[in-house]
């Protein structure tokens, strides 16, 4: 079996050793970057890449896997690939599914590690007839997982224990998670379709969600350390991040509404979702607040900063806000415009983010502001009524 791994970050430098234990013979990287296609040669010429998993000490363990082919030229990456995995954030899907769709056919299995919001609107976009390749989309990544020495080793913080996927067209699901189970060891779930896994990124909650509730009343002087992100959620922000949970929810039982009944969009809540994913890492399952800040998976991550006049500023910039907004809350916002749900709460924090990234999405309370072409909302491409979600 041949994989393509699309991307060149955290997530690829776990894909390439795990992949290469689960016995795949051939295993390409492709990134467009030549600074990143010299790191992993580097890398891939001292042995691969060291992935340790747990924490250190007493329960680490470590994989080692070296790519057979890093490049930056599509063709070369993705020609006879029997899988093609996008581990990246969201805003590089569009641009990888460019430069690779040529070398794609109707037997390559195409999956987003993790969809993020939306992807069916722009694989809708540009794939159609005999030719389209399957398609699928994760609810997250499987990891919590960080680059230690760029091309040469990373670390797995954490794994979750099962991770929601959907495939376009919908009816191959249950084929390619046994597959990706086979692949790379974790289990999971089929949900109904890409709208189910647009509703239940989690990521879109808690990445801009927790950024406001740490940010949006800084006074602009440098932290001595950067915050911890997870762990420096307060029980304010985590009322909000549950506000928000609730009205994304009410976006699928309302469409489902609409739907007669006839379609299932099933949403876990933010708390269900942090119990299911994280079993046995959670110290305190009592409240989303407890959930959070004893997670053993999120222990020491810090907000995403830069270093300013010997301290750390918030760097907004980071794709907490620049992926999870455009390709996540926004997505969902437009959904809930279609479905004609109020989102008081999820409004409030793309208001303020849309300041922090220099974007305008809402405009009188309705998402026509001049930056939505750059997102995946439905309103994108002209999909504005509930049947055409
Ligand atoms: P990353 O920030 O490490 O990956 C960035 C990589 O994407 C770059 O190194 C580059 O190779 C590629 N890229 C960026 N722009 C590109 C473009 N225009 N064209 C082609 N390639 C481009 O991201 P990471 O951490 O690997 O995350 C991947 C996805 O997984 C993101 O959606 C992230 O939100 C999600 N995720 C990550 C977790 C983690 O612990 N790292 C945990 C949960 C979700």
């Amino acid at each position: 079996m041949k994989v393509t791994i699309c991307g060149g970050g955290n997530a690829a430098h776990v894909l390439v050793p795990v992949l290469k234990d689960a016995g795949v013979e051939a295993v390409n990287v492709y990134t467009p970057f030549r600074q990143e296609v010299e790191g992993w040669r580097r890398g891939a010429e001292a042995g691969g890449i060291r992935l340790f998993l747990g924490r250190e000490g007493a329960d680490e363990r470590m994989l080692t896997g070296a790519p057979d082919v890093v490049t930056s030229d599509p063709k070369e990456a993705v020609d006879g690939a029997d899988m093609v995995l996008m581990a990246v954030p969201a805003f590089a899907h569009e641009p990888i599914l460019d430069a690779i769709s040529p070398y794609l056919t109707r037997k390559t299995v195409v999956g987003a590690m993790p969809a993020r919001g939306g992807l069916d609107y722009l694989l809708a976009s540009k794939f159609s007839g005999a030719d389209t390749p399957l398609f699928f989309g994760t609810q997250t990544l499987p990891w919590a997982c960080r680059i230690l020495e760029y091309g040469f080793s990373a670390r797995v913080l954490g794994q979750k224990r099962s991770v929601g996927l959907a495939t376009w067209p919908v009816d191959e699901a249950e084929s390619v998670s046994a597959l990706l189970y086979d692949l790379v060891g974790v289990k999971f779930t089929v949900v109904p379709s890409m709208l189910s896994l647009t509703l239940s990124n989690m990521g879109q909650l808690l990445h801009p969600g927790i950024m406001y509730g740490l940010f949006h009343g800084w006074d602009g002087a440098p932290y001595r350390e950067p915050p911890l992100f997870y762990q420096g959620v307060d029980e304010e922000t985590a009322d909000m991040l549950q506000a928000m949970s609730d009205e994304v929810r009410m976006v699928g039982r309302k469409l489902e509404k609409l739907h007669g009944g006839s379609r299932s969009i099933p949403v876990p809540s933010l708390h269900e979702w942090l119990l299911s994913s994280y079993e046995g890492q959670i110290g305190d399952l009592s409240s989303l607040h407890g959930s959070l800040v004893t997670n053993a998976a999120y222990d020491g991550l810090r907000a995403p900063v830069t270093e300013k006049d010997g301290g750390f500023v918030p760097n907004f910039g980071a794709r907490y806000l620049s992926e999870d907004v455009p390709f996540g809350l926004v997505v969902t916002r437009g959904i809930a415009e279609i479905a004609g749900v109020p989102t008081p709460t999820i409004d409030r924090v793309i208001e303020w983010a849309s300041g922090k990234l220099g974007r305008e999405y809402l405009v009188d309370g309705k998402l026509r502001g001049r930056d939505v072409p750059g997102t995946r909302a439905p309103q994108r491409w002209g999909i504005n009524r509930p049947d055409d979600l």
